[in-house]
């Protein structure tokens, strides 16, 4: 029997308040709206973005259904709705592409004016949600909401992908490979014979590490507190790793001795303010280049002496490794279907969705790259 038209009742992983386990609650979901989809989960990530919302890290209005590396299979779509129809593969898009702002419209831009990221809401985007528990409203959260059985997102932020793709791996290119893949490629735009180092060895910067080799890097060094991911950096390419607590003088200074005077690329895929200043300080001082990757703390700010810019580097950074999503995401499933690169190496840990709490813990202990919850 369709339940097309139809509030359907499933489980999510609800959070409640910072800083506490997520609850498996029923949840009622409503049908989408016009212009919106609702979605039937397959597989999803876990990203450190979902635990800087736990954490308290990014902020977030609450109570939430988190969750945005994702896909799964259209089950019905809402009045107007042209790109996507029940039954379609798809992946669910962190960060839209209305197609028609500004932003959309420009070449190199890749954050959507009606992203949420521009502007933190709980909502889809006519301001109200499809998810109720116990009788209250739950945000949705960046478009996406997938630790749930059943989402609702705006067309914007869906787009289809081939039919034959393997939902429980390429849910990864809906957040931590295309953002660290993109951020070497596309954002940083990394040279062939050049000298990398990237900071945090988890799924994103191991996906930098690959996009680098991809790029023709000939030096990549990994940077990590956990010398247990080392051998899984080696493994995508790095071609060194070293440890900041093996050293007893600030890491950019050890980074800028091995490679005589500073590195040509710089990454900081950890999400601290002291790591984002070594990131900028070890790269070349005329024409270095350091990306931010990771999502900072909440509300904080970085001091830095300009004359650091004045002599010629570049500090940039990135959502989604740069890519706009609607238009990448497809390519990229296209790419792993042809086997141009594997997403085997970022996946350390499966569990069924009900052990989402277990699979938080993972990634908190440092056992874990990527968990994938499947539903
Ligand atoms: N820009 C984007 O669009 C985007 C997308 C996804 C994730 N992110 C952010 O990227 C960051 C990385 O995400 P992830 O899922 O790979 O996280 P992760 O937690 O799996 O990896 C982070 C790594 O950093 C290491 N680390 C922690 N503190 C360190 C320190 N002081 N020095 C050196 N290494 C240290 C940890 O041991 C871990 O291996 C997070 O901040 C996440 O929010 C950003
Ligand atoms: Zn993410
Ligand atoms: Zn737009």
């Amino acid at each position: 029997m369709s339940t097309a038209g139809k509030v359907i009742k499933c489980k999510a992983a609800v959070l409640w308040e910072q800083k506490k386990p997520f609850s498996i609650e029923e949840v009622e979901v409503a049908p989408p709206k016009a212009h919106e989809v609702r979605i039937k989960m397959v597989a999803t990530g876990i990203c450190r973005s979902d635990d800087h919302v736990v954490s308290g890290n990014l902020r977030w209005p609450l109570p939430v259904i988190l969750g945005h590396e994702a896909a799964g299979i259209v089950e019905s779509i809402g009045e107007g709705v042209t790109s996507v129809k029940p039954g379609d593969k798809v992946i669910p898009l962190f960060n839209p592409q209305c197609g028609k702002c500004k932003v959309c419209k420009h070449p190199e831009g890749n954050v959507c004016l009606k992203s949420s990221l521009q502007q933190p809401r709980g909502t889809l985007i006519d301001g109200t949600s499809r998810f109720t528990c116990r009788g209250k409203p739950i945000n949705h959260f960046i478009h996406t909401s997938t630790f749930c059985q059943y989402t609702v997102v705006d067309e914007m932020a869906v787009v289809k992908i081939d039919a034959a793709s393997p939902l429980e791996k390429v849910c990864l290119i809906g957040c931590g490979f295309t953002t660290g893949y993109g951020s070497a490629v596309k954002v940083a735009k990394v040279t062939q014979g050049s000298t990398c180092a990237v900071f945090g060895l988890g799924g994103v910067g191991l996906s930098v590490i690959m996009g680098c080799k991809a790029a023709g890097a000939s030096r990549i060094i990994g940077v990590d507190i956990n010398k247990d991911k080392f051998a899984k950096a080696k493994e995508v390419g790095a071609t060194e790793c070293i440890n900041p607590q093996d050293y007893n003088k600030p890491i950019e200074e050890v980074l800028k001795e091995l490679s005589d005077g500073g590195v040509d690329f710089s990454f900081e895929v950890i999400g601290r303010l002291d790591t984002m200043l070594s990131a900028l300080l070890c790269c070349q001082d005329s024409y270095g280049v350091s990306v931010i990757v990771g999502v900072p703390p909440d509300s904080q700010n970085i001091s830095m002496n300009p004359m650091l810019l004045l002599t010629g580097r570049i500090w940039k950074g990135g959502i989604f490794g740069g890519f706009k999503s609607k238009d990448s995401i497809p390519k990229l499933v296209a790419d792993f279907m042809a086997k141009r690169f594997s997403l085997d190496p970022l996946i350390t840990n499966v569990l069924p969705f009900e052990k989402i709490n277990e699979g938080f813990e993972l990634l908190r202990s440092g056992k874990s790259i990527r968990t994938i919850l499947t539903f």
